[in-house]
């Protein structure tokens, strides 16, 4: 079970939650046998407990050792002491060996007490099985023999009680009872006294178990909230670790529930493991224990109980947990879809597709809820299936053990506790039934996670990285050497046969129409994918042989889509080294050309920047990434289409600022205008994927007809528009 394994690390924690929950179960197993008690013989026997009274009159004990046979005789007489008083009290030995005593001393003293009493009754009379007077005076004098007197007792023992061992005891204590009563003891405060003192160890128990109940609620959910923190900490380090292909391969959406929902069902699960399904077989066996230990005749009922609920849980499963398995997924869809529609909100309003995309939700969320409705429905059944059992569990004990405590082979107390422990007995395997239902659809999410957790990033470091050697110039050297490249197996490369180089301490520009694999060049650059065939070197090194960390330090990168990070602009621009000192982010907002934007800001620096940099404009929010990369202490330089959202000027003066400010650094430019090119000592014109020309300006435009055409369609058009940099 993979939810097991998660608890290999609190192995302590699981090892004291076992311990109490023992105590635990132990109080709760001694509670029906103190109520039983309670009934018994703290209100029935008036609380006389023991059939060996503490004092009988010494008439009544010679009359019992008589009746009792030669060696049980010889324990009893060993136990009593005469006393001045005219009777016989029980010595310290007889204190000490009571439960024997008990014991023995039950069937002589019913029957003495049983003859006593029914002779001094003129109704009752003749019926006296032993004329007691008249036989202890034979039996003194020596005319009965011992064997003779044991023989009338046996006689008369079948002919009153049939001999039953508890009813024998029950009839035993009566009779201490009477004893005590013509010994003029306080039978109610007796009584009183007993009743306190089990009332107290009861409250003790309940106490006790109530304690361990709750340690054992804090330790599991402490436990629980462990396991899902560290779940949730190798997720999300994994997550960081993947590549875009990989996360795609996931969808963000499902890497979501996963990490949320997924993870508190597990944590849900642990909670329940580590209370009910620790605890349902201690109590089960414990319950079978006490219940053998009370009275077996009526065990099959529990049996038939536990059968009857096991049968219910399983044809409930049986119904539910295919959806169990679907919902995990539907969870994931509701995720996706109000994902989507919250991030396209304006466009969605832009085209009035309210009601399409409501209708969208609604579908995934309908879905959803008529799953979970459907397993709710299931569940209902349940409880009212098990209170069912219960219920007529209670009954058919009760009707059975009517029979039997009429016929006197239990008391009622017994029967109380039997039923008690049939309680625990089967809500134990309700528990274990309950749990059942759990522990498949926290797997569902166990195996969800550990999906993640197992997938192989397809981007990774090599066992050995290379480093680079002791730079030789202030940039870096960037070598494009055949590289062919496709984002799915499948479908045609977005790259093929595409060399390049771009020199170290040079700027090298990219241009080419849309989807040309402009970005996808840069990506490659960044080892965000890793190519197909051919290579992209660093300084001489294979990108595949560095460590990623050593790589991406090289470089300032500016990805085609700005995105932000919310906090301030301080924390934006700063972003590469929070320990960033304000000079050098001044001086890159500087660069960027946001200084005038930052400047309008009453905080400054410490103005505010929403979450994906949503409180500030397009413009502005590009130049604010462009000072992020620039911020950066690096070698080199990518920026992916970067300046499309700048107008003309701005763009013109963050070129020449560029150019100035990043001098003896590498700068690699996408770019769709020719005139964010121009300058760039080497131009790099890709077309569908391949190189269709290399070198400057003035050279492409003499040999490369594809660099021909952009520059010739844009050039006039600026010149259209009369407002050229150019
Ligand atoms: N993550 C991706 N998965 C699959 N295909 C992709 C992915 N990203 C880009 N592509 C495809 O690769 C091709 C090149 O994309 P790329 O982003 O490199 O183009 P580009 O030259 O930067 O375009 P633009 O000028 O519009 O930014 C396109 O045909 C695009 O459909
Ligand atoms: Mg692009």
């Amino acid at each position: 079970m993979r939810i097991i394994r998660y608890l290999k690390e609190s192995k302590a924690a699981v090892a004291l939650v076992i311990v109490l929950l023992i105590a635990q179960a132990f109080a709760d197993l001694s509670l029906p046998r103190l109520t039983s008690d309670l009934v018994d013989v703290g209100i029935q026997q008036a609380g006389v407990e023991d059939a060996a009274p503490e004092a009988v009159r010494s008439s009544m004990f010679e009359a019992l050792c008589m009746l009792a046979p030669a060696e049980d005789e010889s324990f009893i007489r060993a136990c009593y002491e005469q006393a001045d008083d005219g009777t016989c009290r029980l010595n310290e030995q007889g204190e000490k060996r009571r439960d024997e005593l008990d014991e023995r001393i039950a069937t002589p003293f019913a029957l003495a007490y049983f003859a006593q009493t029914a002779s001094a009754r003129e109704d009752l009379a003749s019926d006296a099985p032993i004329d007691l007077d008249a036989l202890t005076d034979a039996y003194a004098q020596g005319a009965v023999s011992k064997d003779d007197v044991l023989a009338m007792a046996d006689a008369a023992l079948s002919a009153v009680s049939g001999a039953d061992e508890s009813l024998v005891a029950q009839q035993a204590v009566s009779a201490a009872k009477a004893e005590y009563e013509q010994l003029g003891y306080d039978m109610d405060s007796m009584q009183m006294r007993y009743l306190l003192g089990i009332g107290g160890r009861m409250l003790a128990v309940a106490a006790l178990m109530t304690a361990a109940a709750i340690a054992v609620g804090y330790i599991a959910s402490r436990t629980a909230a462990g396991v899902a923190k560290r779940l949730r900490e190798r997720l999300f380090a994994k997550v960081l670790s993947f590549s875009d292909a990989d996360v795609q391969k996931f969808s963000a959406a499902s890497l979501i529930t996963r990490a949320t929902n997924d993870i508190q069902q597990i944590q849900m699960v642990v909670t329940v493991l580590l209370r009910m399904v620790l605890y349902a077989p201690i109590l089960a066996i414990g319950g079978i224990v006490m219940v053998s230990r009370t009275d077996a005749s009526m065990s099959w009922i529990i049996v038939v109980a536990v059968a009857a609920i096991f049968a219910t849980v399983a044809v409930l499963m049986g119904l539910a947990m295919p959806k169990f398995k679907v919902m995990q997924k539907l969870i994931d869809r509701v995720n996706l879809v109000s994902r989507e529609i919250l991030t396209g909100l304006p466009v969605i309003r832009a085209f009035g597709r309210q009601e399409y995309e409501e209708g969208r939700f609604d579908q995934a969320s309908t879905a959803l809820m008529r799953t979970q409705l459907f397993t709710n429905r299931v569940m209902t059944f349940m409880m009212p299936a098990m209170m069912l059992v219960m219920n007529a569990v209670s009954v058919l004990i009760v009707w059975v053990g009517g029979f039997s405590i009429d016929a006197g082979t239990i008391q009622t107390g017994d029967m109380i506790a039997f039923i008690t422990y049939s309680m625990v007995i089967i809500m134990s395997f309700l528990m274990l039934g309950m749990v059942s239902i759990m522990l498949p659809r926290a797997d569902v999410a166990a195996k969800r996670v550990n999906e993640v957790l197992a997938a192989p990033c397809s981007i990774a470091d090599p066992a050995e990285p290379e480093s680079l050697a002791e730079p030789r110039s202030e940039g870096v050297e960037i070598v494009f050497d055949d590289v062919t490249f496709s984002y799915d197996e499948e479908s045609d490369p977005v790259l093929s046969h595409v060399s390049f180089t771009a020199e170290a301490g040079k700027t090298t520009a990219v241009i080419g129409s849309t989807g040309s694999g402009k970005s996808t060049v840069i990506k490659l650059v960044e080892r965000f994918y890793d190519v197909d065939s051919g290579s992209v070197r660093v300084d001489g090194v294979d990108v595949r042989a560095m460590a990623q960390h050593d790589l991406r330090a090289q470089f300032g990168y500016v990805p085609q889509k700005a995105f932000l990070f919310s906090g301030t602009i301080a924390d934006t621009v700063g972003y590469s080294d929070p320990s960033m000192g304000e000079e050098r982010m001044r001086a890159a907002v500087e660069l960027a050309q946001a200084a005038d934007f930052v400047a309008e800001r009453e905080e400054g620096m410490l103005a505010p920047v929403a979450q994906g940099g949503s409180n500030v404009s397009g413009g502005q929010r590009q130049r604010l990434s462009i000072a992020r990369a620039l911020a950066a202490d690096v070698r080199a330089y990518l920026f992916d289409d970067s300046f499309s959202a700048l107008d003309y000027k701005t763009d013109a003066r963050l070129r020449a600022a560029i150019a100035e400010g990043l001098r003896g650094k590498t700068v690699l430019i996408v770019a769709q205008r020719i005139s964010t090119v121009l300058t760039a000592d080497r131009i790099v014109v890709l077309e569908n994927g391949s190189v269709a020309g290399c070198g400057t300006h003035d050279e492409l435009m003499r040999t490369c007809e594809t660099y021909r055409e952009i520059a010739l369609s844009q050039l006039s058009e600026e010149e259209l528009k009369g407002g050229g940099s150019l």
